[in-house]
Formats: C-alpha cells, structure tokens, sequence
C-alpha cells in the first residue's frame, strides 16, 4: 500500500501536488535543488491553504496539520529512501528526467513506483537509464495548474505496468479525490491538453480574423460550450444533442475553421512584444499588480466553488 510520498521540484506543479497529498493524511518529502525556492514554499502552501479555508474547502483548524504532513529537503536520498511513490515535477528537459529517474533507481525501494508529471515527455524516453524491473513501475501522472484545486490527473497505461500495480496508483488518487483518465497510448499531450489546445486555436483564429472582441470570445466559451463542459463531456453533448445533427454541423463547419499546426502568429507577435499576461501586466487584457493578484484570486475562488458543486455530478 503506498503510504510515503515524495515529491520533488517544488515549483508551479511541484508545490501543489505535495499540498494535495498532504492535504489528504499522507506523510510527504518535498525536495528542491534552489534554496530560494525552499526558503518561499512553505508561505505558499500556506497562503493557498488560508484561501481554502477562507473559501470552506477546508477547515480553518486542518491547515496546520496538513502543513505539519510536509518535510522539506535539499537531500535527494534522504528524501526518497522511505518513499512507495515518488513524483517528480522538475522542468521539461529530457536529460534532466533521464538523470534523476537513474538516480531514483538507484536511492529507491524496489517496490517503490516512479512517476513523471511531465506535459509532454515520452515515457519510454524518460525511463532510458533506469533498471528492466524498475520499467514495469514508471508511470506519468499528469496534474493541471492549480494542482490543489484541479480534480483531473492524466495516469499513463502504456504496456509497461501491469494492471495490479497501474490500480494502486488509480485507488492512491481515488483517495486525495482526484478523477483519474486512463491514457492508453504515449500521444504527446495525452488527451486534456489536446482537447484544449484545439478549442484554443479556434479561438485565437476567431481574433484574428476579427469575428468578435477577445472579452465577446471568452464570453461565447464561457456562456456556451464551456458552460456544459463544466458538468458534461463533448460525448455526452454530443449523445444529447443528436448524432446526425453534429455529423451534418461538422461537414459545414470544419472545412472552413482553423487547422493550421503551429502557434497562431498573433500569439507570437504578443510574445516578442512582451505581453505575456499576467505576469507582465498584458495579455489579451491589461491588468494592475493588484487587478493581477485580484484576478488569481477570483479564478481560485471559482475553482472552488466549481470543484464543492462538481462533487454533485460524479
Ligand atoms: N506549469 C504547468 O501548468 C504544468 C502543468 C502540468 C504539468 N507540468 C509539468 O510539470 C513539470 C514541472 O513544471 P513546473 O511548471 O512546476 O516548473 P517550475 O519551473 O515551476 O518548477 C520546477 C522546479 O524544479 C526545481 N528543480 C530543478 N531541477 C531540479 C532537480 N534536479 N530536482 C528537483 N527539483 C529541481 C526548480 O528549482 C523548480 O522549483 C514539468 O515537467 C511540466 O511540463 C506543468
């Protein structure tokens, strides 16, 4: 039964899924190679626990216990000696993966179970440098930003983990209250991404061509399609809504929208202007530094409210 758990990277991902664990009872070692980052995540994972319990998603009296839950560490051995599952949310370099997922092989338990939550990473890439018999307990589990608010995560099952083993990992984020998918091939971007990424490049073609103001666009997502999304899959849209209707819609509609396969140039453009969002006050919205802490808190409180309701419809 997997009881430890380590993490490692505490960064963007790294910070929020050690919160989640712990925010569920279980003991977690979080290391970090940067100091600078070890000396702020605490007050982070604190500061986002006080929002939840601010927003009733967790008793006020809980946060202590569930920071208490969370050892730091600058040590990689000692960090994962004890550890049955070890997640590492490090940055996007392959080599980077290679290296730490040998070194694992080598630190770790032999039953212990290795998992990436890389974006975009092959497996058996990542996996390269470790042992046969360590192969058969690597797994990608992939988390959405804000990791402690998203109920999704992405678990690969791509022929080199038996079921036995791929089901511990499935009941492990049953129980921290995650919706797990069950991601049969290695496609890059597994399967959530890939749907957002396609309505994605739909909507920057729809403000490049000028058919709507971007604040109209995110309307039109966020009263129309995205309004069911938030309880209802495409599938189940789709079986509502009659086969035949979306058949013929899809015949009028898709020879005529977006497919191209790069990055549309008006999101380039902003990114060689600078305009990068929120983080440098422009995006497709200007934003104040307080507007900007504003708007972050609204989205988490929406999440919140989201994921209390969602609850109602699993
Ligand atoms: N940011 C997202 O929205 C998102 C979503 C899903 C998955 N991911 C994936 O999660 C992983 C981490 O992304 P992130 O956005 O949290 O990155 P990040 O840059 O915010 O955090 C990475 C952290 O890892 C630390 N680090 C660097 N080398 C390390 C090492 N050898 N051992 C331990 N820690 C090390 C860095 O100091 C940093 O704190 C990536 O694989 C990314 O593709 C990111």
């Amino acid at each position: 039964m997997i009881k430890n758990i380590a993490v490692l990277g505490a960064g963007t991902m790294g910070h929020g899924i050690a919160e989640t664990f712990a925010m569920y009872g279980f003991s977690v070692n979080l290391y970090e190679t940067s100091e600078k980052i070890r000396n702020s995540v605490m007050s982070i994972i604190k500061g986002e626990l006080d929002f939840a319990a601010e927003n009733e998603l967790i008793d006020k009296s809980e946060v202590n216990g569930i920071i208490n839950n969370i050892k730091l560490f600058s040590d990689l051995k000692s960090a994962v000696e004890n550890a049955d599952y070890v997640i590492e949310a490090t940055p996007e370099i392959l080599e980077l993966k290679q290296n730490l997922f040998r070194e694992l092989d080598g630190y770790c338990k032999k039953e212990a179970i290795l998992a990436s939550n890389t974006s975009s990473l092959a497996l058996n890439e990542m996996m390269k440098l470790v042992s046969d018999e360590r192969k058969k307990r690597m797994i990608v589990c992939h988390w959405y930003n804000p990791a402690h608010l998203m109920p999704i995560a992405e678990l690969s099952f791509f022929g080199n983990m038996n079921e036995v083993t791929f089901k511990e990992v499935e009941a492990l984020y049953s129980k921290i209250g995650k919706q797990t998918v069950k991601v049969l091939k290695d496609v890059p971007g597994l399967v959530a991404n890939r749907i957002q990424q396609g309505v994605a490049r739909e909507v920057f073609s729809l403000i490049e061509m000028g058919v709507a103001s971007p604040k109209d666009i995110d309307k039109a997502l966020k009263f129309g399609p995205a309004f069911r999304y938030a309880t209802t899959g495409q599938l189940e849209v789709a079986d509502m809504g009659g086969l035949d209707i979306w058949c013929t819609v899809g015949d009028n509609l898709l020879s005529v929208m977006d497919n191209r396969t790069e990055a549309n140039p008006i999101l380039r453009k902003k990114v060689e202007e600078g305009k990068l969002g929120l983080k440098s006050g422009e995006g497709f919205f200007e934003y104040t530094n307080e507007a900007s802490q504003n708007f972050k808190n609204d989205f988490n409180k929406r999440l919140i409210i989201q994921l209390k309701t969602s609850k109602n419809y699993i």
